[in-house]
Protein backbone atom coordinates (compact mmCIF):
# COMPACT_ATOMS: atom_id res chain seq x y z
CA UNK A 1 0.00 0.00 0.00
CA UNK A 2 1.19 3.70 -1.06
CA UNK A 3 1.25 5.88 1.92
CA UNK A 4 2.16 9.28 2.25
CA UNK A 5 1.75 11.90 4.75
CA UNK A 6 1.30 15.65 5.10
CA UNK A 7 4.52 17.34 5.88
CA UNK A 8 7.11 13.98 4.98
CA UNK A 9 7.91 15.94 1.77
CA UNK A 10 7.80 14.04 -1.55
CA UNK A 11 7.48 17.89 -3.47
CA UNK A 12 5.85 17.70 -6.69
CA UNK A 13 4.73 13.70 -6.47
CA UNK A 14 3.38 14.28 -2.79
CA UNK A 15 -0.83 15.44 -4.22
CA UNK A 16 -0.60 12.54 -6.48
CA UNK A 17 0.68 10.33 -4.28
CA UNK A 18 -2.12 11.51 -1.94
CA UNK A 19 -4.26 10.87 -4.67
CA UNK A 20 -3.77 7.14 -5.31
CA UNK A 21 -3.27 6.58 -1.23
CA UNK A 22 -7.09 8.12 -1.35
CA UNK A 23 -8.26 6.31 -4.17
CA UNK A 24 -6.80 2.55 -2.59
CA UNK A 25 -8.32 3.48 0.88
CA UNK A 26 -11.54 4.00 -0.89
CA UNK A 27 -11.62 1.10 -2.89
CA UNK A 28 -10.82 -1.40 0.27
CA UNK A 29 -13.27 0.56 2.25
CA UNK A 30 -16.21 -0.08 -0.55
CA UNK A 31 -15.11 -3.89 -0.78
CA UNK A 32 -15.10 -4.06 3.36
CA UNK A 33 -18.97 -2.52 3.15
CA UNK A 34 -20.65 -5.01 0.44
CA UNK A 35 -18.62 -7.43 2.68
CA UNK A 36 -19.82 -6.79 6.20
CA UNK A 37 -18.28 -8.55 8.75
CA UNK A 38 -15.48 -10.00 6.12
CA UNK A 39 -12.79 -12.53 6.67
CA UNK A 40 -11.10 -14.50 3.98
CA UNK A 41 -13.56 -17.98 4.66
CA UNK A 42 -16.07 -16.29 4.59
CA UNK A 43 -15.18 -14.99 1.17
CA UNK A 44 -13.66 -18.78 0.20
CA UNK A 45 -17.13 -19.81 1.54
CA UNK A 46 -18.97 -17.61 -0.44
CA UNK A 47 -21.90 -17.61 2.21
CA UNK A 48 -23.73 -14.02 2.13
CA UNK A 49 -21.99 -12.12 4.71
CA UNK A 50 -25.46 -10.88 6.02
CA UNK A 51 -25.13 -14.29 7.79
CA UNK A 52 -22.37 -14.00 9.15
CA UNK A 53 -21.96 -13.59 13.04
CA UNK A 54 -19.37 -11.90 15.28
CA UNK A 55 -16.92 -14.40 16.39
CA UNK A 56 -18.42 -13.55 19.84
CA UNK A 57 -22.06 -14.72 18.98
CA UNK A 58 -21.07 -17.56 16.51
CA UNK A 59 -21.76 -21.32 17.58
CA UNK A 60 -19.07 -23.71 19.52
CA UNK A 61 -16.98 -26.57 18.12
CA UNK A 62 -18.88 -29.49 18.02
CA UNK A 63 -16.41 -30.73 20.21
CA UNK A 64 -17.27 -28.87 23.39
CA UNK A 65 -20.78 -29.41 22.74
CA UNK A 66 -22.92 -30.78 25.27
CA UNK A 67 -26.19 -32.67 24.52
CA UNK A 68 -28.80 -32.52 27.69
CA UNK A 69 -31.56 -34.63 28.57
CA UNK A 70 -31.87 -32.39 31.45
CA UNK A 71 -34.49 -29.86 30.62
CA UNK A 72 -36.95 -31.35 32.59
CA UNK A 73 -39.49 -34.03 31.64
CA UNK A 74 -42.93 -33.82 32.56
CA UNK A 75 -45.67 -36.61 32.23
CA UNK A 76 -48.60 -35.87 31.26
CA UNK A 77 -50.65 -38.61 31.91
CA UNK A 78 -52.22 -38.22 34.98
CA UNK A 79 -53.86 -34.89 33.66
CA UNK A 80 -55.24 -36.48 30.69
CA UNK A 81 -56.73 -39.11 33.31
CA UNK A 82 -58.00 -36.21 35.55
CA UNK A 83 -56.02 -37.26 38.39
CA UNK A 84 -56.70 -34.12 40.25
CA UNK A 85 -53.13 -35.14 42.96
CA UNK A 86 -51.57 -35.70 39.94
CA UNK A 87 -52.56 -33.22 38.41
CA UNK A 88 -50.95 -31.05 41.35
CA UNK A 89 -47.64 -32.31 40.87
CA UNK A 90 -47.62 -31.45 37.26
CA UNK A 91 -48.51 -27.99 38.36
CA UNK A 92 -45.23 -27.96 40.61
CA UNK A 93 -43.09 -29.31 38.21
CA UNK A 94 -43.87 -26.83 35.56
CA UNK A 95 -43.42 -23.89 38.61
CA UNK A 96 -40.46 -25.61 38.85
CA UNK A 97 -39.16 -25.98 35.20
CA UNK A 98 -39.93 -22.43 34.83
CA UNK A 99 -37.96 -21.26 37.66
CA UNK A 100 -35.00 -23.06 36.95
CA UNK A 101 -34.71 -23.63 33.01
CA UNK A 102 -38.32 -21.33 31.41
CA UNK A 103 -38.25 -24.72 29.11
CA UNK A 104 -39.36 -28.27 29.49
CA UNK A 105 -40.75 -30.81 27.74
CA UNK A 106 -44.41 -32.41 28.03
CA UNK A 107 -44.58 -36.82 27.29
CA UNK A 108 -48.05 -38.38 27.02
CA UNK A 109 -49.13 -35.41 25.72
CA UNK A 110 -51.91 -37.46 23.48
CA UNK A 111 -51.29 -36.07 20.18
CA UNK A 112 -50.62 -39.07 17.84
CA UNK A 113 -47.56 -38.81 16.58
CA UNK A 114 -48.84 -39.00 12.93
CA UNK A 115 -50.25 -36.22 12.37
CA UNK A 116 -46.64 -34.75 13.23
CA UNK A 117 -44.94 -37.18 10.59
CA UNK A 118 -47.96 -35.70 8.02
CA UNK A 119 -46.69 -31.99 9.22
CA UNK A 120 -43.44 -32.75 8.56
CA UNK A 121 -43.51 -34.59 4.75
CA UNK A 122 -46.09 -31.78 3.47
CA UNK A 123 -43.33 -28.83 4.87
CA UNK A 124 -40.42 -30.65 3.12
CA UNK A 125 -42.27 -30.84 -0.23
CA UNK A 126 -43.33 -27.25 0.09
CA UNK A 127 -39.86 -26.09 0.77
CA UNK A 128 -38.13 -28.37 -2.06
CA UNK A 129 -39.91 -25.99 -4.64
CA UNK A 130 -37.98 -23.60 -6.76
CA UNK A 131 -37.79 -20.33 -4.92
CA UNK A 132 -39.72 -18.52 -7.05
CA UNK A 133 -42.52 -20.67 -6.45
CA UNK A 134 -42.39 -19.94 -2.60
CA UNK A 135 -42.16 -16.49 -2.99
CA UNK A 136 -45.95 -16.16 -4.73
CA UNK A 137 -47.08 -16.41 -1.03
CA UNK A 138 -44.33 -14.50 0.09
CA UNK A 139 -44.17 -12.26 3.18
CA UNK A 140 -44.32 -8.75 3.22
CA UNK A 141 -43.96 -5.79 5.53
CA UNK A 142 -47.95 -5.14 5.01
CA UNK A 143 -48.80 -8.95 4.81
CA UNK A 144 -46.78 -10.54 7.43
CA UNK A 145 -47.98 -14.20 6.94
CA UNK A 146 -46.89 -16.93 4.86
CA UNK A 147 -43.26 -17.72 3.21
CA UNK A 148 -40.15 -15.75 4.11
CA UNK A 149 -36.51 -16.22 3.35
CA UNK A 150 -34.57 -13.29 5.03
CA UNK A 151 -35.56 -13.20 8.34
CA UNK A 152 -33.16 -10.84 10.95
CA UNK A 153 -32.54 -11.37 14.35
CA UNK A 154 -30.36 -8.90 15.71
CA UNK A 155 -30.12 -7.59 12.52
CA UNK A 156 -27.94 -10.99 10.93
CA UNK A 157 -29.77 -12.98 8.65
CA UNK A 158 -30.76 -16.54 10.50
CA UNK A 159 -29.89 -19.47 7.92
CA UNK A 160 -33.87 -20.80 7.61
CA UNK A 161 -36.65 -20.48 5.76
CA UNK A 162 -40.01 -20.22 7.40
CA UNK A 163 -43.63 -20.12 6.24
CA UNK A 164 -46.03 -18.37 8.72
CA UNK A 165 -50.02 -18.98 9.75
CA UNK A 166 -52.10 -17.83 12.14
CA UNK A 167 -54.11 -20.09 14.00
CA UNK A 168 -57.57 -18.35 13.71
CA UNK A 169 -56.95 -17.65 9.58
CA UNK A 170 -56.95 -13.94 9.77
CA UNK A 171 -55.57 -11.71 11.80
CA UNK A 172 -57.82 -8.35 12.17
CA UNK A 173 -56.27 -4.96 14.09
CA UNK A 174 -56.31 -1.48 13.54
CA UNK A 175 -54.15 0.54 10.95
CA UNK A 176 -52.54 3.95 12.43
CA UNK A 177 -55.27 5.69 10.35
CA UNK A 178 -58.16 3.98 12.05
CA UNK A 179 -59.39 1.49 9.54
CA UNK A 180 -59.11 -2.32 10.41
CA UNK A 181 -57.01 -3.83 8.62
CA UNK A 182 -57.51 -7.22 8.23
CA UNK A 183 -54.51 -9.84 6.79
CA UNK A 184 -55.77 -13.78 5.44
CA UNK A 185 -53.41 -16.67 5.42
CA UNK A 186 -51.48 -17.37 2.37
CA UNK A 187 -51.46 -21.25 1.10
CA UNK A 188 -49.65 -22.33 -1.19
CA UNK A 189 -51.61 -24.26 -4.06
CA UNK A 190 -49.07 -26.89 -3.95
CA UNK A 191 -48.34 -29.19 -2.08
CA UNK A 192 -51.98 -29.27 -1.92
CA UNK A 193 -52.24 -30.75 1.68
CA UNK A 194 -50.29 -28.93 3.68
CA UNK A 195 -53.08 -26.41 4.45
CA UNK A 196 -55.13 -29.81 5.87
CA UNK A 197 -51.94 -31.53 7.99
CA UNK A 198 -51.09 -28.32 9.44
CA UNK A 199 -54.46 -27.25 10.86
CA UNK A 200 -54.99 -30.66 12.03
CA UNK A 201 -51.43 -30.24 14.14
CA UNK A 202 -52.52 -26.99 14.98
CA UNK A 203 -56.23 -28.04 16.67
CA UNK A 204 -54.20 -30.52 18.19
CA UNK A 205 -51.11 -28.59 20.21
CA UNK A 206 -53.31 -25.97 20.69
CA UNK A 207 -55.66 -28.21 22.89
CA UNK A 208 -52.14 -28.58 25.14
CA UNK A 209 -51.21 -24.91 25.08
CA UNK A 210 -53.74 -23.62 26.53
CA UNK A 211 -54.10 -26.26 28.91
CA UNK A 212 -50.41 -25.60 29.76
CA UNK A 213 -51.10 -21.99 29.95
CA UNK A 214 -53.67 -22.95 33.01
CA UNK A 215 -51.16 -24.60 34.30
CA UNK A 216 -48.66 -22.18 34.37
CA UNK A 217 -51.54 -19.02 35.54
CA UNK A 218 -52.73 -21.85 38.87
CA UNK A 219 -48.68 -21.83 39.64
CA UNK A 220 -48.50 -18.50 39.97
CA UNK A 221 -51.54 -18.99 42.73
CA UNK A 222 -54.13 -17.23 39.99
CA UNK A 223 -57.07 -18.54 38.94
CA UNK A 224 -56.63 -21.05 36.38
CA UNK A 225 -58.57 -18.95 33.70
CA UNK A 226 -57.31 -15.93 34.93
CA UNK A 227 -55.60 -15.19 30.97
CA UNK A 228 -58.07 -16.42 29.08
CA UNK A 229 -60.48 -14.05 28.31
CA UNK A 230 -57.53 -12.24 26.41
CA UNK A 231 -57.27 -15.38 24.40
CA UNK A 232 -60.50 -16.61 23.84
CA UNK A 233 -61.83 -14.30 20.81
CA UNK A 234 -59.15 -12.77 19.11
CA UNK A 235 -55.66 -14.17 20.22
CA UNK A 236 -52.66 -13.18 17.69
CA UNK A 237 -50.97 -16.96 18.04
CA UNK A 238 -49.33 -17.98 14.61
CA UNK A 239 -47.51 -21.46 13.65
CA UNK A 240 -44.27 -21.57 12.22
CA UNK A 241 -43.06 -24.40 9.79
CA UNK A 242 -39.26 -23.56 10.11
CA UNK A 243 -36.43 -25.41 7.68
CA UNK A 244 -32.97 -25.21 8.42
CA UNK A 245 -30.84 -25.93 5.06
CA UNK A 246 -27.80 -27.53 5.33
CA UNK A 247 -25.10 -25.12 5.69
CA UNK A 248 -21.19 -25.10 4.31
CA UNK A 249 -20.52 -22.83 7.05
CA UNK A 250 -22.31 -24.17 9.96
CA UNK A 251 -19.54 -22.42 12.74
CA UNK A 252 -20.27 -19.17 11.62
CA UNK A 253 -24.22 -18.91 11.41
CA UNK A 254 -26.94 -19.27 13.29
CA UNK A 255 -29.82 -20.93 12.12
CA UNK A 256 -31.73 -18.31 14.55
CA UNK A 257 -29.83 -16.65 17.18
CA UNK A 258 -30.10 -16.02 20.61
CA UNK A 259 -33.70 -14.83 21.13
CA UNK A 260 -36.21 -14.88 23.79
CA UNK A 261 -39.64 -15.62 22.60
CA UNK A 262 -42.22 -12.08 23.28
CA UNK A 263 -45.39 -13.91 23.96
CA UNK A 264 -47.05 -15.86 26.46
CA UNK A 265 -45.74 -19.41 25.49
CA UNK A 266 -44.41 -21.57 22.70
CA UNK A 267 -45.26 -25.24 21.95
CA UNK A 268 -42.41 -26.38 19.61
CA UNK A 269 -41.44 -29.90 18.08
CA UNK A 270 -38.10 -30.23 16.16
CA UNK A 271 -37.04 -33.52 14.14
CA UNK A 272 -34.49 -35.99 15.07
CA UNK A 273 -31.36 -33.87 13.52
CA UNK A 274 -31.52 -31.27 16.98
CA UNK A 275 -29.69 -27.93 17.28
CA UNK A 276 -31.87 -26.07 19.73
CA UNK A 277 -29.53 -24.71 22.47
CA UNK A 278 -30.45 -22.96 25.87
CA UNK A 279 -28.98 -20.97 27.37
CA UNK A 280 -28.50 -22.23 31.06
CA UNK A 281 -28.14 -19.89 34.20
CA UNK A 282 -24.46 -20.09 34.04
CA UNK A 283 -24.16 -18.51 30.65
CA UNK A 284 -23.42 -22.00 29.14
CA UNK A 285 -25.09 -23.21 25.57
CA UNK A 286 -26.75 -26.63 25.99
CA UNK A 287 -28.70 -28.93 23.00
CA UNK A 288 -31.82 -30.10 23.33
CA UNK A 289 -31.73 -33.64 23.04
CA UNK A 290 -34.46 -34.74 20.13
CA UNK A 291 -37.23 -36.47 21.73
CA UNK A 292 -40.08 -37.50 19.24
CA UNK A 293 -42.80 -37.99 21.70
CA UNK A 294 -42.23 -34.69 23.26
CA UNK A 295 -43.13 -31.11 22.65
CA UNK A 296 -41.00 -28.84 23.95
CA UNK A 297 -42.60 -25.77 25.95
CA UNK A 298 -40.82 -22.39 26.31
CA UNK A 299 -42.13 -19.88 28.55
CA UNK A 300 -42.35 -16.17 26.67
CA UNK A 301 -41.19 -12.65 27.89
CA UNK A 302 -44.80 -11.78 28.32
CA UNK A 303 -45.76 -14.73 30.74
CA UNK A 304 -42.57 -15.24 32.43
CA UNK A 305 -40.75 -11.68 32.68
CA UNK A 306 -43.97 -9.54 32.85
CA UNK A 307 -47.40 -10.77 33.87
CA UNK A 308 -45.25 -12.65 36.54
CA UNK A 309 -43.06 -9.51 37.66
CA UNK A 310 -39.32 -11.61 37.00
CA UNK A 311 -40.62 -14.46 39.27
CA UNK A 312 -39.95 -16.77 36.06
CA UNK A 313 -37.14 -15.81 33.77
CA UNK A 314 -37.59 -16.41 29.90
CA UNK A 315 -34.99 -17.92 28.18
CA UNK A 316 -32.28 -17.21 25.75
CA UNK A 317 -32.14 -19.91 23.17
CA UNK A 318 -30.75 -20.52 19.59
CA UNK A 319 -30.57 -22.67 16.56
CA UNK A 320 -27.41 -24.14 15.53
CA UNK A 321 -27.16 -25.95 11.83
CA UNK A 322 -25.78 -28.49 10.17
CA UNK A 323 -23.31 -28.81 7.41
CA UNK A 324 -25.08 -32.33 6.16
CA UNK A 325 -28.60 -32.80 6.96
CA UNK A 326 -31.29 -29.96 6.85
CA UNK A 327 -33.63 -29.56 9.87
CA UNK A 328 -37.06 -29.21 10.68
CA UNK A 329 -39.24 -27.86 13.46
CA UNK A 330 -43.09 -26.46 14.00
CA UNK A 331 -42.75 -23.77 17.29
CA UNK A 332 -46.46 -22.95 18.15
CA UNK A 333 -46.89 -19.42 19.67
CA UNK A 334 -49.25 -18.60 22.05
CA UNK A 335 -50.26 -15.11 22.01
CA UNK A 336 -53.22 -12.68 23.51
CA UNK A 337 -55.15 -10.25 21.46
CA UNK A 338 -53.73 -6.96 19.90
CA UNK A 339 -56.12 -5.19 21.80
CA UNK A 340 -54.29 -6.62 25.26
CA UNK A 341 -52.57 -3.50 27.88
CA UNK A 342 -49.54 -5.99 29.44
CA UNK A 343 -48.31 -4.80 32.67
CA UNK A 344 -47.63 -6.92 35.64
CA UNK A 345 -50.28 -8.97 37.71
CA UNK A 346 -51.33 -6.47 40.35
CA UNK A 347 -52.20 -10.16 42.70
CA UNK A 348 -48.75 -10.27 42.67
CA UNK A 349 -47.08 -6.89 43.68
CA UNK A 350 -46.87 -5.82 47.17
CA UNK A 351 -44.72 -3.18 49.04
CA UNK A 352 -41.89 -5.74 48.66
CA UNK A 353 -42.15 -6.44 44.97
CA UNK A 354 -43.07 -3.34 43.03
CA UNK A 355 -43.62 -3.50 39.28
CA UNK A 356 -40.89 -4.04 37.44
CA UNK A 357 -42.14 -3.16 33.82
CA UNK A 358 -43.87 -0.79 32.17
CA UNK A 359 -47.54 -1.43 30.72
CA UNK A 360 -47.74 -1.90 26.89
CA UNK A 361 -49.75 -2.78 24.35
CA UNK A 362 -49.40 -6.17 23.10
CA UNK A 363 -50.95 -5.37 19.18
CA UNK A 364 -48.20 -2.56 19.02
CA UNK A 365 -45.23 -4.59 20.53
CA UNK A 366 -45.98 -6.91 17.95
CA UNK A 367 -46.37 -4.74 15.08
CA UNK A 368 -42.74 -3.11 16.06
CA UNK A 369 -41.81 -6.96 16.53
CA UNK A 370 -42.72 -7.99 12.71
CA UNK A 371 -40.92 -4.71 11.76
CA UNK A 372 -37.30 -5.33 13.14
CA UNK A 373 -37.19 -8.92 12.05
CA UNK A 374 -38.02 -7.24 8.56
CA UNK A 375 -35.75 -4.25 7.94
CA UNK A 376 -32.48 -3.76 9.14
CA UNK A 377 -33.08 -0.92 11.65
CA UNK A 378 -29.19 -0.68 12.95
CA UNK A 379 -30.65 -1.35 16.73
CA UNK A 380 -31.44 -5.09 18.69
CA UNK A 381 -34.61 -6.11 18.06
CA UNK A 382 -37.09 -4.12 20.29
CA UNK A 383 -37.13 -6.98 23.71
CA UNK A 384 -39.57 -6.87 26.38
CA UNK A 385 -35.85 -6.02 28.46
CA UNK A 386 -36.45 -2.38 26.71
CA UNK A 387 -39.97 -2.33 28.72
CA UNK A 388 -38.04 -2.95 32.77
CA UNK A 389 -38.49 0.05 35.21
CA UNK A 390 -35.14 1.29 35.85
CA UNK A 391 -33.43 -0.42 32.30
C1 LIG B 1 -38.10 -19.94 17.05
C2 LIG B 1 -37.18 -20.93 17.65
C3 LIG B 1 -36.26 -23.15 17.62
C4 LIG B 1 -36.05 -24.33 16.72
O1 LIG B 1 -38.54 -20.18 15.90
O2 LIG B 1 -38.41 -18.95 17.75
O3 LIG B 1 -36.65 -20.66 18.69
O4 LIG B 1 -35.68 -25.38 17.24
N1 LIG B 1 -36.99 -22.11 17.02
O5 LIG B 1 -36.25 -24.21 15.51
NI1 LIG C 1 -37.69 -19.02 19.72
Amino acid sequence: MISAKRGEGGGDIFPICTFIYKYCESLQAKRRSKMGISDVVVNELKIDPAFVLSPEFRPKPVEVLKELDGIPVIDLAPLLANDEKGTQIIVEQIAKASEEWGFFQLINHGIPIKLLDDVEVEALKFFSLPLEEKRKIRRTLEHPLGYFDTELTQNVRDWKEVFDFVTRGKLEFAAADGTLNVQENKWPESPPFLKDVCEAWKEATLGVAYKILELLTLSLGLPATYFNPLFDKEDTNFMRLNYYPPCPAPDLVLGVSGHKDSGALTVLVQDEVGGLEVRRKDGEWIRVKPRRDALIINVGDLFQQVWSNDRYKSVEHRVVVNEHKERSSIPLFINPSNATNVFPIPELLDAQHPPKYRQYNWGDFLQALKTSHFKNMRVENIQISHLAINS
